[in-house]
C-alpha cells in the first residue's frame, strides 16, 4: 500500500508576514515606502491571498512601520487578496480604517514580561484594551485576528505553560477574534512541545480557528509546522526570505520562510494556490534591496539568484 499523509490538512492557507513582521525589525536606513509597496504587489502576484501589509503601532515604538498609511494608500489592490495590519489600540484601528484596511489584528502575549515590553501593559490590561477595538471593528464590518506571543517560550521568562497560552487564546476568541495566531516569537519550540501547546489551546478554541506563527531562530519551524499540521492546524504564517523578528524579542530571527513552507507543502501534495518560483524571485529581489542573502533554505539551495 502506498504511504499516505491522511492526517494532514488537504489545503493550507498561508498568511504572508514579510511586509510587517519581516520589515518591522529592519536595522539601519528605513526601507523606502515604494519598496514595501512593490513587495506587496509581488507577493500578491505570486498568488498569496492574505498579506499582513502594515502595522498601525506607535512610530515611537516601531519607526520602521511609521509609513503604514502611505503603504496602504499606495498599494494597488489585487482582487481576492486580503490586506491586513496590526492595530494595538483604538488609535491604531481608526488610522487603519481611514487607510482602507481589509482586516486588522490585535496582539497579546502568554507572558506577562513580554506583554509589558511589547505593548506596555499587563495581559489583563491588554485584553481590556482590545475590547473596544473589537467592538469598533465589528461596527466597521472588519474582521479581527488575535495573536498570542511567546506560546513556546519567552525571552524574559523562559518556559511558558500551555495553559497560559490557552487562556489568552480563549479570551481573544471569546472577544470575537475570528482566528488566533499562535506565535513562537523567539523560535525556541520543538515538535512535541508544539503539539502539547496545540492540544491545550484546542480545548478552548476550535483547531480550525488556529494559525501557526513560528519564528525559525533554532531552525525548528518546519518540523514544528509539520507537527501542528498533524494536529489539524491549517493556517500558516510565514515571511518571504525568512525576513524579520520582533524589536522586543532580542536575538529572535525571522518567521519561517514562505519558500521553505511552500517546498514542504508541495512535497506533501498540499495545495496553497501559490507559485513557489514567483515567491523565490520575490525573496531574491527584496533581499537584494536590503543588501543581504535570503534566510530561506530553498532559496540558498537554488543558488541565491533567479534561475
Ligand atoms: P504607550 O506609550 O503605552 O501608549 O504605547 P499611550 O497610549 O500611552 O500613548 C503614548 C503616545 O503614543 C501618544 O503620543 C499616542 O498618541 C501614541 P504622544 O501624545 O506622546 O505624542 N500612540 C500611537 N501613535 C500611533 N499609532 C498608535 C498609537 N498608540 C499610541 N496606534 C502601544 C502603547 C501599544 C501604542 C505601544 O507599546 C506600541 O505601539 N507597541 C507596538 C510594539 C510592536 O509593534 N511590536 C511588534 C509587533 S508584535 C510582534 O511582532 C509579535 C507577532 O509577530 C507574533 C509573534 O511573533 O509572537 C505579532
Ligand atoms: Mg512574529
Amino acid at each position: 500500500m502506498p504511504l499516505r499523509q491522511s492526517s494532514l490538512p488537504q489545503r493550507i492557507r498561508l498568511f504572508e508576514m514579510a511586509p510587517r513582521d519581516g520589515l518591522q525589525n529592519e536595522p539601519g536606513a528605513m526601507v523606502p515606502t515604494e519598496t514595501k509597496i512593490e513587495l506587496i504587489h509581488r507577493l500578491a502576484k505570486a498568488g498569496i491571498r492574505h498579506i499582513e501589509a502594515a502595522s498601525f503601532v506607535s512610530p515611537k515604538w516601531v519607526p520602521q512601520m511609521g509609513d503604514a498609511v502611505e503603504v496602504m494608500r499606495g498599494i494597488r489592490r489585487e482582487p481576492g487578496v486580503v490586506y491586513s495590519a496590526l492595530t494595538p489600540n483604538l488609535q491604531g484601528l481608526e488610522n487603519a480604517l481611514a487607510a482602507g484596511i481589509d482586516e486588522v489584528a490585535v496582539f497579546g502575549a502568554a507572558s506577562e514580561s513580554f506583554s509589558q515590553k511589547n505593548i506596555n501593559c499587563s495581559i489583563a490590561e491588554s485584553l481590556k484594551r482590545f475590547e473596544p477595538v473589537l467592538s469598533r471593528a465589528q461596527e466597521a464590518d472588519v474582521r479581527v485576528r488575535g495573536y498570542v506571543s511567546c506560546v513556546l517560550g519567552c525571552p524574559y521568562e523562559g518556559d511558558i505553560a500551555p495553559q497560559s497560552v490557552a487562556q489568552v487564546a480563549r479570551a481573544l476568541h471569546d472577544m470575537g477574534c475570528y482566528e488566533i495566531s499562535l506565535g513562537d516569537t523567539i523560535g525556541v519550540g520543538t515538535p512535541l512541545a508544539a503539539k502539547r501547546m496545540i492540544e491545550a489551546v484546542g480545548h478552548e478554541v476550535p483547531v480550525d480557528q488556529l494559525a501557526a506563527h513560528f519564528h525559525d531562530t533554532y531552525g525548528m519551524a518546519i518540523a514544528n509546522l509539520y507537527a501542528v499540521m498533524e494536529e489539524g492546524v491549517s493556517v500558516i504564517d510565514a515571511a518571504t526570505a525568512g525576513l524579520g523578528g520582533c524589536p522586543y524579542a532580542k536575538g529572535a530571527s525571522g518567521n519561517v520562510a514562505t519558500e521553505d513552507v511552500l517546498y514542504l507543502l508541495e512535497g506533501l501534495g498540499i495545495e496553497t494556490g501559490i507559485n513557489l518560483e514567483a515567491v523565490l524571485e520575490t525573496g531574491y529581489w527584496i533581499t537584494s534591496q536590503l543588501g543581504r542573502k535570503p534566510g530561506s533554505k530553498v532559496a540558498l539551495a537554488r543558488g541565491g539568484c533567479p534561475k
